[in-house]
């Protein structure tokens, strides 16, 4: 946990953005894997995490702006808790860790909200994602399921944005914690990588590296030899000589912070001169957008100037032609990067997703694009001193896209298609480092890149 005043800054801060009513943050409740006891690791909501700090189910925190009061809902443990599951400090202390004095039994939120729900209070929550959760407020605030995302509050949510996106230096320290976590499970990953072996081998043991540090993957862990299907959590796949395994994983910390990082290498150790050619073009790309992202600039500025490098690279070999820029203000470049540049991260390996895109990526100064591919940019807005996240550019050779493309004749100007044919078995590339915007540019996380260049991964993969 961080200091304690960290926590009541936080709230503190909060309370400046809020000028009226009760602010709810729920916590979670354990979550069941096939029966009610058998459940999963327990993961704290982010929300809660941030402004409440303790990572124990069930509980809920309250800000009631007009009273002026911080108050933590949950019960002591009972006598069988105790022989089952251990003792902990009680409620009084573990909540004075996170600088609150105030500390009431869970049922009584209910009468706190009801009583205010009386007064004609405003409740101010956060749209509920769980479950439980949202069975959990539907009963408190008496609205049906359904409504509960609708009746939402928007001041939260863009109060809860506009103090998360600019992380801390104890949280920039701990995001950092994750890469170097995450360092170690993608070299394990290289150094196992070999044809033979089942992609699941590797994934158990680069996954384990999490557990290790004491916390658990940052999100189920994308890896395949299938390397153009852009989220693939099948690994049972025995490697094959001449195909490029993808690893997109990273950690989370046991406070919560997150790492994601995604590198392609050949199953072989060695990159054939047909790989290392589109290989170069992502890495250019990746390095490009680092050179470019600084205070001020759109991130959706950074993605079209990614997408430029990703079209000239395949222009220069003769999969793509035609004016560059206009190319990729027709979205041609799509057919081999179908997704964003990157994204916010922190807490969450998509920061506050959970509250929605348009409001962490997106803002009055910029919508986000309806066009294919740039509409998958998570982040688009201007970038800010502290803001964590991710660079993740990539070139695929995805057969299904490709097909559509061909016969509905999209982009045809900008395509080879007659050239693109000979790729259809290549799979994909995705290189992925995570920066953190400083003063006059930015900074790349975790104390070591993780090997990238051609020389880098082949060694890294020889030992
Ligand atoms: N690491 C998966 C993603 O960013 O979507
Ligand atoms: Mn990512």
């Amino acid at each position: 946990m961080f200091k304690t005043d960290i926590y009541i800054n936080r709230r503190n801060a909060l309370r400046s953005l809020i000028p009226s009513g009760v602010v709810l943050f729920l916590g979670h409740v354990e979550s069941p894997v096939n029966y009610a006891g058998n459940t999963y690791r327990f993961r704290q909501d982010s929300n809660f995490l941030y402004f409440f700090g303790l990572n124990i189910p069930q509980l809920a925190g309250v800000i009631d702006i007009e009273e002026g009061t911080d108050c933590i809902y949950g019960n002591d443990l009972d006598i069988e808790d105790i022989i089952w599951n251990g003792d902990l400090p009680s409620m009084e202390q573990l909540a004075a860790q996170v600088g609150i004095s105030s500390v009431s039994p869970y049922r009584d939120l209910r009468i706190k909200l009801t009583s205010a729900i009386r007064k004609g209070r405003k409740i101010h929550f956060a749209p509920p994602y769980r479950g439980d959760s949202k069975i959990i407020l539907s009963d408190l605030l008496g609205l049906r399921i359904g409504e509960l995302s609708n009746y939402s509050s928007k001041k939260l949510i863009k109060s809860i944005v506009q103090l998360r996106s600019e992380k801390e230096p104890c949280e920039i320290e701990e995001i950092e914690r994750a890469c170097d976590t995450g360092y170690e499970m993608h070299t394990l990953a290289m150094r196992l990588c070999k044809p033979g072996i089942f992609e699941y081998q590797i994934t158990g043991a680069m996954e384990g590296i999490a557990g290790a540090a004491n916390g658990m993957p940052s999100f189920p862990s994308i890896q395949s030899q299938n390397s153009e299907i852009l989220h693939n959590h099948n690994h049972n796949n025995v490697l094959q000589s001449g195909k490029m395994l993808v690893t997109d994983a990273g950690a989370e910390t046991y406070m919560g912070y997150a790492s994601d990082f995604t590198r392609t290498v050949p199953v072989d150790g060695k990159f054939t001169a047909k790989q290392l050619d589109i290989y170069n073009i992502v890495l250019a790309a990746n390095n490009l957008a680092q050179e470019i992202a600084k205070p001020g600039v759109f991130y959706y500025e950074v993605h079209i100037a990614a997408a430029k490098v990703i079209t000239e690279g395949l222009k220069s070999v003769g999969l793509m032609k035609g004016n560059v820029d206009d190319a990729v203000q027709c979205g041609a470049h799509a057919l081999f990067f179908p997704h964003g540049l990157g994204h916010m991260m922190g807490l969450d390996v998509h920061d506050m997703e959970d509250l929605g895109e348009k409001y962490v990526g997106y803002d009055d100064e910029i919508e986000r694009s309806t066009q294919f591919g740039t509409a998958y940019l998570r982040l688009g807005r201007r970038l800010k001193k502290n803001f964590v996240l991710t660079v993740e550019p990539g070139i695929y050779f995805i057969p299904a896209l490709i097909n559509k493309w061909k016969s509905e004749k999209i982009n045809s100007s900008f395509i080879d298609f007659r050239k693109v044919g000979e790729y259809i078995d290549f799979g994909g590339i995705r290189l992925e480092d995570n920066i953190v915007i400083t003063d006059e540019g930015c900074r790349r996380l975790g104390k070591k890149r993780i090997p990238i260049t051609q020389e880098e991964v082949e060694q890294e993969m020889s030992k």
